[in-house]
């Protein structure tokens, strides 16, 4: 079996962690390859819930070597307070394989996103304030701390000086905050030096050789497709390729080994953070959603904006990514609505538009065509058949399938770990 790739096909938080789960027993490497703490997956097991930012979910289940690759940016002070968390509950986490390549997040680039987002008030991005942005800018800059340096202090000293250089004429002369000392970064990276080193390896060598051995590797995207620095709603992104595409660059596995891609969408949309988002509901509707779905960010607790599910967006996501499979997730959500209201294309200045037009521009003011579809009230958390759905969701779901540019081979219908219908098996 090769290597599987899960991505979220909306703006994020889709329940990624929830799939991964559902299939991690059939997988021996889990591998989060983008973003960094600003990801938040949520999994339940029994009544235990975890909150997972930095971490692959992977970690939760036994047997499965989790694995931060080459490109994610770590803020080992999340990543030690996480290890230690789980730890407290029981969970072993001595699996656990770090990329020598992979970027730090330090105290500087935490400060420089928050300064810069308040700098740039109303045109803010709606950062999670974990310095993600600044380290991909620097990792792209070549100024870049890797976890490697961390074990050569002369080196660390020297990369941290050369960064900050430049980073404290900003902050003291344009942003008015005080210069930040290379001895202070210096220190603290050095104080978890000890604990990461025996979590180091060549990831991309490790991931390789599992792959030739037939082990089976997934690769988990953090944030989503809409989120991602070239393909999305740019400049309303994060900095790293959250697609399909990135899961190569960010691993090392070669794109042909790359043959399932699982795309995670929801049977409406949420967002985080400013940027367009045609299908947004200001009324009681878009409440009903955050409410039911439970719709607060995992990593900032900020509430979500939600809207109705934007068919174009999932088939732009079924391209990008080459989707295979689709996990529709949090059916359940639309219990109890009438009719359902779908976005099947856009109006662009009196134009029907199919896809997402290439000009941000327009699509800022894109207004949502919709279908409506009739609703159903049943409880559907227990339905684990799709033909024992309530035929109102049935058709609900194959209409989707039939918009969305790919199969919808499972359905989830609650937040328990099992709550999921399975129409096709993900994994041969
Ligand atoms: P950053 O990743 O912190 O730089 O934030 C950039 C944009 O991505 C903001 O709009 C965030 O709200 C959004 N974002 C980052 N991570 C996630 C995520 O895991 N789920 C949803 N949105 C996210």
């Amino acid at each position: 079996m090769p290597a599987v790739v899960i991505v979220g096909a909306q703006w994020g938080d889709e329940g990624k962690g929830k799939a991964t789960d559902l299939i991690s027993d059939r997988i021996d490497y889990v591998v989060k390859f983008n973003g960094g703490n600003n990801a938040g997956h949520t999994v339940v097991i029994g009544e235990e819930k975890y909150a997972l930012h930095l971490l692959p979910s992977g970690i939760l289940t036994a047997g499965v070597t989790p694995v931060i690759s080459n490109g994610v940016v770590i803020d080992p002070e999340v990543l030690m307070e996480e290890l230690d968390g789980l730890t407290a509950r029981g969970i072993d986490v001595s699996r656990l394989v770090v990329s020598s390549h992979a970027h730090i997040i330090t105290g500087y680039h935490r400060t420089l996103d928050r300064v810069t987002e308040r700098f740039l008030g109303k045109r803010q991005i709606g950062t999670t304030g974990r310095g993600i942005g600044p380290t991909y800018a620097d990792k792209i800059n070549r100024v870049g701390i890797r976890v490697q340096d961390l074990f050569d202090e002369g080196i660390l000293r020297q990369k941290v000086e050369g960064a900050l250089e430049a980073k404290n004429h900003l902050l003291v002369k344009i942003y008015n905050r005080r210069a930040i000392g290379a001895d202070e970064i210096v220190d603290e990276l050095l104080s978890y030096a000890d604990r990461l080193r025996p979590m180091v390896q060549d990831t991309g060598l490790l991931l390789h050789r599992a792959l030739e051995e037939g082990k089976t590797v997934l690769c988990e995207g953090g944030q989503a497709t809409m989120l991602d620095v070239d393909h999305g709603t740019y400049p309303f992104v994060t900095s790293s390729n959250a697609t399909s595409g990135g899961a190569s660059t960010g691993t090392g596995i070669a794109p042909w080994r790359l043959d399932k891609i699982i795309g995670i969408v929801k049977a409406y949309t949420t967002r985080v953070g400013a940027g367009p988002f045609p299908t947004e509901l200001e009324d009681e509707f878009g409440e009903f959603l955050r409410n039911n779905g439970h719709e607060f960010g995992t990593t900032t607790g900020r509430p979500r904006r939600t809207g109705w599910y934007d068919a174009p967006i999932a088939r732009y996501s079924a391209r990008i990514n080459g989707v295979t499979d689709f996990v529709l997730t949090k059916l359940d959500v639309l219990t109890g609505l009438e009719k359902i209201p779908v976005c099947v294309a856009y109006d662009v200045d009196g134009q029907r538009v199919e896809d997402i037009p290439w000009s941000q521009s327009d699509f800022h003011h894109a207004t949502p065509i919709y279908e409506y579809f009739p609703g159903w009230s049943e409880d559907i958390t227990g339905v684990r058949r799709f033909e024992d759905l309530p035929q109102n969701a049935q058709d609900y779901v194959i209409a989707l399938e039939g918009m969305s540019g790919s199969r919808i081979s499972a359905i989830g219908v609650g937040p328990g770990r099992d709550a999921i219908v399975t129409r096709h098996a993900l994994l041969d």
